[in-house]
């Protein structure tokens, strides 16, 4: 990734810039606007929040391609040569990996694993493409054809606001494994959006297993004393992506409802109490289906709810 001109330029001594002539320097000033002055990222948090936007978030140093969004740092996500490679706690990058070239989503995810210390956290948003797709199929309106495709394609406003790639969770999965984060988990959000977080990978650990809470499966839910769980429709899947064949054992706590668990080479029923599916997963995409075995009915939650997990 080149550096820009004025970031170059930034990064030379001020006495060295002294000696090239003044009427040259003002030439140069005049064509390509003063360098920036000299970045201090130790001036800022151990969080980094790219492609930031209109959210620039305190307590993290937000980095956007545009000065228009008043960002703590200018810079390309790709190659965010200002920062210290393993400083950062944690990443963030909200609706920003599809504004980027296909062929530039390894070379960022690569960019942001170097940020990060051992054991850091990247979180992730991006489009869910299937879930788009499905979208399409289901509704016959010119209308809402056209809303999709703006989620398919961006708003489009300016340079850096356009989509340049798609995403499925498997796919996400494989791309964050290959740039070395570990244990992935994505679920979907708003019925549309992959969200969700992997962290740096240190060394010697095994084929690393990602949890793709895929259709069916809403959003973990936090209790005030600490508690999570996860409701699922009557019918959901879980996938589990292996870049090596690998034994996996999958514990689970099944809280309300009685659910029959098929696939990867099992098919067990289970009620409510913990338990550990020992799995043999393939190498790619392993699918477990979940099947309720009875409705719940919650009042005031308009979703179909089957089961409830811990
Ligand atoms: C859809 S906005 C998301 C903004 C914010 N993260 C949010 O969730 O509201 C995408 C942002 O990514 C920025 N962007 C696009 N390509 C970029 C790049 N290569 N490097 C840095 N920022 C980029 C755009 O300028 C824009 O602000």
């Amino acid at each position: 990734m080149p550096i820009p001109l004025q970031e170059l330029a930034g990064r030379v001594p001020q006495r060295w810039r002294r000696r090239v002539p003044m009427g040259l320097r003002n030439r140069l000033v005049d064509r390509f606007g003063h360098p920036p002055k000299p970045f201090d990222p130790l001036a800022f948090p151990t969080r980094v929040n790219l492609g930031s936007g209109w959210d620039n978030r305190p307590g993290y140093l937000n980095v956007d391609l545009h000065d228009f969004h008043s960002p703590d740092l200018v810079g390309d996500v790709r190659a965010l040569t200002a920062l210290p490679s393993g400083r950062y706690e944690e990443v963030i990058a909200q609706d920003i990996l599809e504004h980027l070239e296909r062929d530039d989503v390894p070379v960022a995810l690569k960019e942001w694993r170097r940020l990060l210390a051992p054991g850091g956290r990247l979180w992730l948003r991006v489009p869910d493409l299937e879930a788009l797709l499905r979208w399409l199929q289901q509704d016959d309106t010119a209308e809402r054809h056209r809303e999709i495709m703006h989620f398919l394609f961006g708003t489009q406003a300016y340079n850096g606001d356009y989509h340049h790639a798609g995403f499925t969770g498997l796919l996400l999965s494989d791309e964050l494994h290959r740039a070395g984060f570990e244990r992935v988990e994505l679920e979907i959000r708003d019925d549309w959006l992959w969200e969700g977080e992997g962290f740096a990978r240190t060394d010697g650990a095994g084929p690393p297993v990602a949890a793709v809470w895929n259709t069916g499966f809403y959003r973990r839910e936090h209790g005030a004393d600490g508690s999570s769980w996860r409701w699922a429709a009557g019918e959901a899947e879980l996938l589990l992506y292996a870049d090596a064949a690998t034994p996996y054992t999958l514990e689970l706590t099944l809280e309300t409802g009685s659910v029959q668990v098929t696939g990867v080479g099992i098919d067990r029923a289970l009620s409510p109490g913990a338990h550990a599916l020992d799995l043999e997963l393939a190498t790619g995409a392993n699918r477990l289906r979940f099947v309720a075995t009875e409705l719940q009915d919650l009042p005031e939650d308009a979703r179909e709810l089957g089961f409830r997990l811990g």
